[in-house]
């Protein structure tokens, strides 16, 4: 079973990796899928193709750099023509995304936030009608005062469960929290989002509200292609 979703992912990873062209600065995602587009990315970079990564965890730096891909940072490179990560859901409807199950969402979002094109890659069980459908909303807050955080985002109808690694709470890269926040079916992605970020002592949220420019979701007929709706086509 785990070897037939990774064998999607690797498809859905490839078909993103397919769409790099030379020159390009590419936003890297994190996550079992996006290690999979790295691979590939490493591959092509080792057969003449020129880019440059900006990655978005320590994780995906690391399995960039030691494949040879060069790295930049917003400094050097303000705009990222390309970012090809994952999803922990995918509405199928709107492309709008939970994300940060892996806990790289700050940069993902910063990197997304400055792509020309997000494409998410996903195996089809990660494709819902409805976000909070199968998973909670991870969500990075301040370390200071994380229990009365978590008592806000209650109030806003979450259950918040503090991610642990072990016996000691889960740390980000930036040294935050994260609170899974379940909310089930969740109706109003948008305001929702709007709600939490607006809540003091949250860093960032991991609902991604139409950043998603296009899905390239792999089922067991190939992968499928979605694109947001009003988008020219990526
Ligand atoms: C990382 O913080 C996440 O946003 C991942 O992109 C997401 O959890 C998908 O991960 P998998 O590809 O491992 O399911």
């Amino acid at each position: 079973m785990t070897a037939d979703r990774d064998a999607r992912k690797r498809e859905a990873a490839m078909a993103a990796v397919a769409m790099v062209q030379d020159g390009m600065v590419v936003g890297l995602g994190t996550g079992s899928t996006a290690a999979f587009a790295i691979d590939g990315l490493i591959a092509r970079v080792r057969a003449g193709l020129r880019i440059v990564g900006i990655p978005t965890s320590e994780r995906s730096a690391k399995q960039a750099r030691e494949g040879g891909i060069t790295l930049t940072d917003f400094a050097a490179h303000p705009k990222v023509d390309l970012t090809i990560d994952g999803a922990d859901e995918i509405a199928c409807e709107t492309l709008d995304l939970v994300k940060g199950l892996g806990g790289a969402l700050l940069r993902e979002k910063i990197v997304a936030a400055a792509s020309e094109r997000l494409v998410i890659i996903a195996d089809e069980p990660k494709l819902v009608p409805n976000l909070g459908s199968t998973c909670p909303v991870p969500v990075e807050v301040v370390p200071f005062g994380h229990e009365t955080t978590a008592a806000r985002l209650a109030s806003l109808g979450a259950r918040p469960v503090l991610r642990m690694a072990t016996a000691k709470p889960f740390r980000t890269d930036g040294g935050n929290l994260i609170l899974d926040c379940h909310f089930g079916r969740i109706t109003d992605p948008r305001g929702l989002e709007r709600a939490l970020s607006a809540t003091v002592g949250v860093v960032e949220t991991g609902l991604f509200i139409g950043m998603a420019s296009v899905a390239l979701v792999a089922t067991d007929t190939g992968v499928v292609r979605l694109e947001r709706e009003g988008l020219p086509a990526a």
